[in-house]
């Protein structure tokens, strides 16, 4: 490759970035608005509409998510690492949270079910969970066009184990590597960008763990993920919310 092109990529990337940083910082005043406007509807409901309410809460925890997530590309724009969380998160009540979140986009043909050992610590940001849970549902319910199960376990021996199963589809042997490459879909027409995969890979080696696909076409996919226990040190501080 000439120096020019080099050069050329360089710029390219680099208009890449603050164009990111602008679109994140419109995202942020849209997602104020919304923030804003679902305080007022919760405000106004009364304690009766409990479902509804609930719904609501929901809607709120997934926009100030976004928020979070918009100010991270802000950061990267900006050259400027995002604040990383060093707080033990509470592994076991994340994923369940997360769990809450899901209810709203899974099928009504599937059925999800979740089993977490209580007490589960992971030096993580709770959103970061969110991000892999949420994109291996959204592959798992694609991959159930007409039903079926989906699993999330998580225990703990010497490391910390996330299995998240399916029995949809599968994928076949030929393409097991490449469904991790950023922009590989099989599913272009339904929108899919193929940034899922990628994301919660580069998500999973961010938090120092490793992931392993299992699947069986017309069976089902498992993904395994692991993560090192995280090393206690006196002072520690407490737990992350
Ligand atoms: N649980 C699964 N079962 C069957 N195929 C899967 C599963 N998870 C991922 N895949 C395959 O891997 C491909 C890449 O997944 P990825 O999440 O990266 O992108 P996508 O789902 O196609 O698009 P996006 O996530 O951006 O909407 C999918 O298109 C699909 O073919
Ligand atoms: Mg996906």
């Amino acid at each position: 490759m000439t120096l020019t092109t080099q050069l050329q990529q360089i710029q390219r990337l680099q208009l890449t970035g603050t164009l990111a940083s602008g679109i994140a910082h419109d995202l942020n005043n849209q997602l104020t608005l919304v923030l804003g406007h679902l305080q007022v509807a919760v405000d106004r409901l009364p304690a009766t509409e409990e479902d509804t309410l609930d719904s609501l809460r929901l809607a709120q925890i997934a926009a100030s998510n976004c928020a979070n997530l918009s100010q991270r590309l802000l950061h990267l724009g900006r050259h400027i690492p995002a604040p990383k969380s060093r707080k033990p998160l509470d592994l076991s009540a994340a994923i369940l949270d997360t769990h809450q979140l899901l209810g709203c986009i899974k099928p009504r043909n599937v059925n999800m079910r979740v089993q977490v050992d209580p007490g589960l610590l992971l030096p993580a940001d709770p959103i970061q969970i969110q991000q892999i849970l949420i994109n291996l549902a959204t592959n798992a319910f694609h991959a159930m066009p007409s039903g079926g199960e989906f699993r999330i376990k998580a225990w703990a021996d010497d490391n910390i184990w996330i299995a998240v199963r399916d029995n949809g589809c599968g994928i076949p042997e030929s393409l097991r590597r490449r469904v991790f490459e950023p922009f590989f879909t099989t599913h272009p027409e339904d929108g899919g960008t193929g940034l899922g995969l990628a994301s919660v890979n580069a998500i999973v080696r961010n938090l120092s763990g490793s992931l392993e696909l299992d699947s069986e076409p017309g069976k089902g996919t498992t993904f395994l993920l692991s993560f090192p226990l995280p090393v206690e040190k006196p002072g520690d501080l407490p737990l992350a919310a």
